[in-house]
């Protein structure tokens, strides 16, 4: 197949383009040629911005396009318009954000997804999930029965630039006390890349459409599962320290950014990540294990540091900084009167 992939050179998308190489396919990737522009040297390039300078794409034809950089409507539109002739079958890279209510528990395609109320609204940063139900929108205005929306949960793995899974795989590995949030029990769900980009080149093989969940693992997976894993298969096996949610509230601890994938009993979200991805399971998502995601985030995490250029400074990303994190255990073990802090689960 040939693929178009609007594009392609951070961190879902260079897992596609190596995904579609894998099985064969020819890959074009369209971007502005600033992020990791060396990448892939015998891929196809065409520059230009998806923002209005798509001149590159003119004349052109591929079976299929895979939209993973599309985040504003009317962008978004003017892609699916060009492509529209161009392409057979358009595939956009959505959320779960989408979804108005995160209080519902195992959220399906079906559910209703958020809607933007000022409709010339383009903050990313301030609608994200509805901006992302739009794009979809437009997408199936134009290509409508052709058009695959794939919304995945929290992506993680190698290259990821967010640096939420990675902090809990890098806070391990470094070993010594190590502050989890306090409840055990409650499920959290992440998607390895690689699952995901191998997963959607077979979706696009079989020109599958429609709406889908995408998330994993396939059982339901506790924090305290996610610890134990982290412990034995880390180099130095940190020691977790489990913190009540009602002491890390008090101290003012955000919730999914400073403990990323920590949503506390008392948010209002408790089913960001409990989605059902039961439909993308029916079409061929499979996981790989727990132990060979967190032990290939790690060797990347390792050459990253040592290498000279480094995307991200871990220390200013997502994740309590170590002096954050000390004083807060500290303070945990002052209130437990001196010692009683725990490393079982309260
Ligand atoms: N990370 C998560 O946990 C998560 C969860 C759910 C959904 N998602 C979605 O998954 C997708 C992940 O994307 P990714 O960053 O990993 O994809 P990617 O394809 O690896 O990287 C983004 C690409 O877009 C290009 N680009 C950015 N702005 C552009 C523009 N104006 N015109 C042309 N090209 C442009 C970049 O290259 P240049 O800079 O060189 O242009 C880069 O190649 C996103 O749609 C995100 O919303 C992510």
């Amino acid at each position: 197949m040939r693929i178009l992939i609007l594009g392609g050179t951070e961190f879902l998308g260079r897992h596609l383009v190596d995904a579609a190489l894998k099985k064969g396919h020819e890959v074009t990737l369209f971007n502005r040629g600033r992020t990791n522009p060396d990448l892939f040297p015998a891929v196809e390039k065409l520059r230009g911005d998806r923002d209005g300078n798509m001149e590159a794409l003119q004349g052109r034809r591929w079976d299929s396009v895979i939209d993973t950089s599309g985040y504003v409507p009317r962008i978004v539109r003017q892609s699916a318009e060009l492509m529209k002739g161009a392409a057979d079958h358009y595939t956009f890279v959505s959320s779960i954000s989408v979804y108005a209510d995160f209080r519902t528990i195992g959220l399906s395609e079906t559910d209703p997804v958020e809607r933007l109320n000022d409709e010339s609204d383009e903050d990313i940063a301030a609608h994200y999930g509805a901006l992302k139900a739009r794009c979809e929108e437009e997408v199936r205005k134009t290509f409508g029965e052709q058009t695959l929306a794939v919304r995945p949960g929290l992506i993680v793995g190698p290259y990821d630039p967010t640096g939420r899974f990675t902090y809990w795989v890098r806070r391990f590995a470094q070993g010594g006390d190590v502050l989890v949030p306090g409840r055990p029990d409650y499920s959290i769900q992440f998607i390895d890349v690689r699952d995901l980009a191998q997963w959607m080149i077979a979706m696009e093989e079989k020109r599958l459409t429609g709406v889908f969940n995408a998330s994993g693992p396939a059982d339901t997976l506790s924090m305290e599962h996610f610890v134990q894993t982290l412990q034995r298969v880390g180099p130095k096996s940190g020691k977790p320290i489990w913190v009540s949610e009602n002491f890390l509230l008090a101290k003012g601890v955000r919730e999914f950014e400073e403990l990323p994938l920590w949503i506390s009993d008392k948010a209002n979200w408790p089913g960001f990540m409990t989605i059902n991805a039961r439909k993308a399971m029916d079409h061929g998502l499979v996981f790989r294990s727990l132990e060979k995601t967190i032990l290939d985030t790690l060797d990347w995490e390792k050459t990253r540091q040592r290498g000279p250029n480094r995307l991200h400074d871990l220390d200013n990303g997502p994740g309590l900084s170590r002096e954050r994190e000390e004083q807060l255990l500290n303070e945990w073990r002052y209130e437990l009167n001196n010692g009683g802090a725990s490393t079982t689960p309260p």
